[in-house]
C-alpha cells in the first residue's frame, strides 16, 4: 500500500487529501470523461440524484461520509436538510466550515475516521460520494465501515453509495489509465491508474505539474463489482439492495460511468 514511513494513503498526514487533493479536484475539464461538467454543476446533479434515489422527505437528516471539503453536505443543507458532514482531513473540514459561516444552515462538520463511526440509529439517509469506499487494505476493515454506515441509520432509512469506477468497464478498457487535466489554479495534473485483477484495487497515482516542478503522491483502493458490494450490503443487515447507472435512476450497466448502489435498512 503507498504510505510514507508512518501514514496510510488516506491520512490526512500523507498529504494526498488536503490542499493537494483540493487543487486537483479543481480542473477545467471536470472529473468526469463522459460528462463535461464544472465541479459545481457536477455537485447539484449529484444532491438532486441523492434526494430523489434516497427519497429524501423536507427536513430528513443526512450522513455525509466521508464529506471531503463539503460540497453535497452544503448543498444539502441549503436545501433544508439537516446533515452532519464527517471525515478524517482537518484541511477540508476546515473549508467547509468557512463556507458555512455566513449562512444560517442546520449543519455540522465532524473530524472522525470511517471505520470508527459511533452513530446508532441516527439518520434518515447516509451517503458516501465519489469513489471513497474501500479505502482499507482488507475487505473485514471495508465491511467494518459498510456496518458503521448500516448502523448509524434508523430503521427504513437508505444508504447511498456512489462511485465513477465499474470493474466490468476497466475489464474492457473503457476507464480512462493515463489522463491529464488542466486545473483551475493554472498547474496541469496527470492521473495513472493501473487495476490488478489479483489484489482487486486500483494502484494509481496524481503528480501535480507546475513551473518545472512536480509532486506525486499515490493512492489504492479496492475496487468492488456491483456484485460483491450487493452481498456485502446484505451481509451487515440491509434488507434491499438496488443498483443504478445514473443519478436519473436508470438501470445498472457494465457500460455506465457511475455505479450508484442504494441499500435499504
Ligand atoms: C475522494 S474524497 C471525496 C470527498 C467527498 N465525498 C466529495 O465527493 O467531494 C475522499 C475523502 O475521504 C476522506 N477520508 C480518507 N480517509 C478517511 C477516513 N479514514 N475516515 C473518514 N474520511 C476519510 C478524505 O479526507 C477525503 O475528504
Amino acid at each position: 500500500m503507498p504510505q510514507d514511513a508512518k501514514n496510510p494513503w488516506w491520512s490526512e498526514e500523507y498529504g494526498f487529501f488536503g490542499n493537494f487533493y483540493m487543487d486537483g479536484d479543481a480542473s477545467q475539464e471536470g472529473y468526469l470523461i463522459e460528462k463535461k461538467q464544472s465541479l459545481k454543476e457536477r455537485t447539484v446533479t449529484e444532491v438532486v440524484g441523492v434526494v430523489k434515489l434516497l427519497s429524501l422527505k423536507d427536513g430528513a437528516s443526512v450522513l455525509d461520509c466521508p464529506c471531503g471539503y463539503g460540497r453535497h453536505s452544503i448543498e444539502l443543507a441549503r436545501q433544508g436538510f439537516e446533515v452532519v458532514g464527517s471525515d478524517i482531513n482537518s484541511v477540508h473540514l476546515q473549508k467547509a466550515i468557512d463556507a458555512v459561516k455566513a449562512y444560517s444552515l442546520n449543519i455540522t462538520f465532524s473530524k472522525e475516521s470511517m471505520l470508527d463511526l459511533q452513530y446508532s440509529s441516527r439518520f434518515d439517509g447516509v451517503i458516501n460520494m465519489f469513489y471513497s469506499f474501500g479505502f482499507f487494505d482488507t475487505d473485514e476493515e471495508n465491511e467494518k465501515v459498510l456496518k458503521n454506515f448500516f448502523n448509524a441509520l434508523k430503521p427504513g432509512g437508505k444508504f447511498l453509495m456512489h462511485t465513477d469506477v465499474n470493474v466490468p468497464r476497466i475489464l474492457s478498457g473503457k476507464y480512462k489509465e493515463d489522463e491529464q487535466r488542466n486545473l483551475l489554479t493554472g498547474k496541469t495534473l496527470r492521473i495513472i491508474d493501473s487495476y490488478d485483477p489479483q489484489t482487486k484495487r486500483i494502484n494509481g497515482a496524481w503528480i501535480i505539474q507546475s513551473n518545472g516542478k512536480e509532486e506525486r503522491k499515490d493512492y489504492s483502493v479496492r475496487v468492488y463489482t456491483k456484485e460483491e458490494f450487493e452481498e456485502m450490503c446484505r451481509k451487515v443487515g440491509f434488507s434491499s439492495v438496488v443498483t443504478y447507472s445514473g443519478w436519473e435512476g436508470g438501470e445498472y450497466s457494465e457500460n455506465a460511468e457511475d455505479m450508484i448502489v442504494v441499500a435499504t435498512k
